[in-house]
């Protein structure tokens, strides 16, 4: 599958861009930005774009505002950042569609830069709606997605609007994860080990059953390890397990390829981690939760990263906010970065996992931290996501 690249446009000075980007950014509870990785993933497209002489119209959403707006899910929080980032004067639209807004991009000049209001404030975003799509087509010559975390949605902004422009293209953010992710489907190198982590395994089953043939290892941890361990009728205390999933996960839990933790850290409560113990699987006591995977697991799990190829991560494997349940995730991450450095391909995905490799200081130890969560997990799914079909001009 090949994109359409922002750098196949024949941009000219004046030309106007609309640039999708991902600004749906945490923030912490003072309403302070915590990872701006997804602002500075948006730098090369943008500075390309003006590097043109041409004006990138910035559209995004933040949060899931359901059509009206919401000031406090404003996208002007995001202008001192971007600013800062981007070293550029970021223009902020607040009433995209009023005529004013629209003469003042009519009348601007090389050099500017726009960044309009949330797009969910509109209910015509999540309905995908073409006549929403014609109206912030109306703004520009080209259109560029650099939105990959969003991309599986089908909403107006990636999918209904790329449909109104001849040549739709992908910017430099999606081209790069869009190039990882083909390769660990298609062409990764072996032996290729998927570690699956994190609270939520019915997230990630679907792309767990797509790659299982694909895979020569597949490493479960986190909370997701409970609820196979339950399928293959190990007990694990009160460890959060999706009871439904259960009866549904007998291909998952009966395969030889899927490794699960052998020893755990276990506790009373997350609230209560001096209280922590090594627990045994096969022995998991019955008023304890576990909250990391063990030691013997933790050397095991590292070392079959450091004999990998090819890493693909989604998820922590404790609850690693806590330095006593994080021993785990680090060592892990570690194996990865060290597996990284002897030329192997790693890869991360989800938000999760990379709040977890910020919180670690090794963001850029890999080959590739995804700043798509969902997005991820569908592309690994083996599905076509509707803001990438529109851009593939070769398959
Ligand atoms: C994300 O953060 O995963 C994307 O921005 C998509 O957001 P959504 O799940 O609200 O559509």
């Amino acid at each position: 599958m090949i994109l359409r690249s922002v750098e196949e446009l024949p941009l000219k000075p004046g030309n106007r861009v609309l640039v999708r980007v991902d600004y749906n950014i945490p923030v912490n509870e003072e309403g302070l930005i915590t990872d701006d990785a997804r602002i500075k993933g948006t730098v090369d497209t943008l500075q390309y774009i003006l590097g043109k002489g041409a004006i990138p119209i910035i559209i995004s959403h933040w949060g899931r505002p359901q059509g009206d707006p919401h000031p406090d899910k404003s996208l002007a929080r995001v202008v001192p950042e971007l600013q800062k980032i981007l070293h550029h004067r970021v223009n902020f639209l607040a009433q995209p569609f009023a005529e004013t807004t629209r003469a003042s991009v009519a009348a601007s000049q090389s050099d500017e830069l726009f960044l309009l209001e949330n797009l969910r404030f509109h209910a015509g975003e999540r309905t995908n709606d073409a006549e929403f799509a014609r109206a912030l087509a109306a703004y520009a010559d080209y259109y560029v997605n650099d939105a990959f975390p969003v991309s599986h949605r089908k909403q107006a902004s990636v999918s209904a609007l790329p449909s109104l422009f001849k040549t739709p293209a992908a910017g430099f953010s999606l081209l790069r994860e869009v190039e990882y992710f083909s390769r660990l489907i298609h062409a990764p190198e072996k032996p290729y080990v998927v570690i699956i982590g994190g609270r939520k395994i019915e997230d990630k089953v679907r792309s767990l059953r797509f790659l299982l043939d694909k895979v020569d290892e597949v490493l479960v941890g986190g909370a997701s390890a409970f609820t196979v361990l339950r399928a293959r009728g190990f007990q694990v205390g009160y460890s959060l397990v999706n009871e439904d999933l259960i009866d549904e996960m007998d291909d998952i839990a009966d395969s030889e390829k899927v490794k699960l933790p052998t020893d755990f850290i276990a506790a009373p409560s997350y609230a209560e981690p001096d209280k922590s113990e090594v627990v045994p699987a096969h022995a998991f006591p019955e008023d304890l939760q576990g909250f990391d995977i063990g030691p013997e697991t933790t050397k095991a799990f590292c070392s079959s990263v450091l004999e990998a190829s090819t890493v693909l991560w989604f998820g922590p494997l404790g609850a690693y906010e806590e330095r006593a349940f994080s021993k785990g995730s680090l060592e892990v991450t570690r194996a990865m970065a060290e597996a990284t450095k002897k030329g192997a391909t790693t890869v991360t995905g989800g938000g999760d996992s990379l709040a977890m490799l910020r919180l670690f200081s090794f963001k850029d130890s890999l080959s590739h931290a995804s700043i798509g969560g969902g997005a991820c997990l569908k592309f690994m799914e083996g599905a076509e996501l509707p803001g990438i079909a529109p851009l593939v001009k070769e398959r």
